[in-house]
């Protein structure tokens, strides 16, 4: 009986363990703020690549911003960027030090995918090595996909340029190694971030 009662106790422990370990992480944003930045038409002529950052977190109020530039919900359920039949086949990943996260734009929330620091899989050149976070953009459908992504990253530009902040777009990674690494599947793949 004593020994019975040992086993359920460490087997209980176990399971309750296990639970713990898959907890899910989910972080609430601050609600982005719609207003302000520079007008339009200057936001477009100062949008520009610059591949200088320095090594500093981003904080919650702009990681918020631009998410729902990038992939944000403005109206009707609808997205800041148009998608095809509006099927919006986009998922934007954050990268960052304390792991990959992925945005989700009705709760306003990010759902880490893994505690593991990715940011060395970007590191492909010389300037990755200190940008506080990576947005990376995924999705399924060969065709329309990419145009999204498209979309997404052109407003990210202009929201940077607007705020006075650097930028760049990357094709340059390991695809095979980020779509393993960020857990991908039924024919998803990392676009470009
Ligand atoms: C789809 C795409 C992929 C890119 N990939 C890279 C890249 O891997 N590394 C990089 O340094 N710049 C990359 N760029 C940035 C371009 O080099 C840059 O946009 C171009 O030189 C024009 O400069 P601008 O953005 O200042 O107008 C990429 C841009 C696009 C649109």
């Amino acid at each position: 009986m004593k020994k019975n009662g040992f086993w359920i106790f460490l087997i209980s422990t176990l399971l309750f363990s296990e639970t713990a370990m898959a907890e899910t992480v989910m972080k609430k944003l601050p609600a982005p703020v719609m207003t302000g930045g520079k007008p339009l038409m200057e936001a477009i002529a100062e949008r520009k690549t610059i591949r200088e950052f320095k090594a500093q977190d981003i904080d919650e109020q702009t990681l918020s911003e631009i998410l729902w530039t990038a992939f944000g919900i403005s109206h009707d359920g609808k997205r800041t960027i148009p998608t095809a039949m509006n099927q919006q086949n986009l998922k934007v990943y954050v990268v960052k030090n304390d792991g990959a996260w992925l945005y989700d734009a009705a709760g306003n929330t990010l759902t880490q995918i893994t505690a593991e620091n990715l940011q060395p899989l970007f590191a492909t050149q010389d300037f990755m090595k200190n940008v506080p976070v990576n947005l990376v953009y995924v999705g399924s459908d060969e065709k329309y996909s990419p145009m999204h992504a498209g979309s997404a990253y052109q407003n990210v530009g202009l929201y940077a340029a607007s705020k006075g902040m650097h930028s760049v777009v990357r094709g340059y990674f390991d695809n095979d190694k980020v779509t393993k690494a960020l857990g991908l599947e039924n024919g998803e793949r990392a676009i470009v971030s």
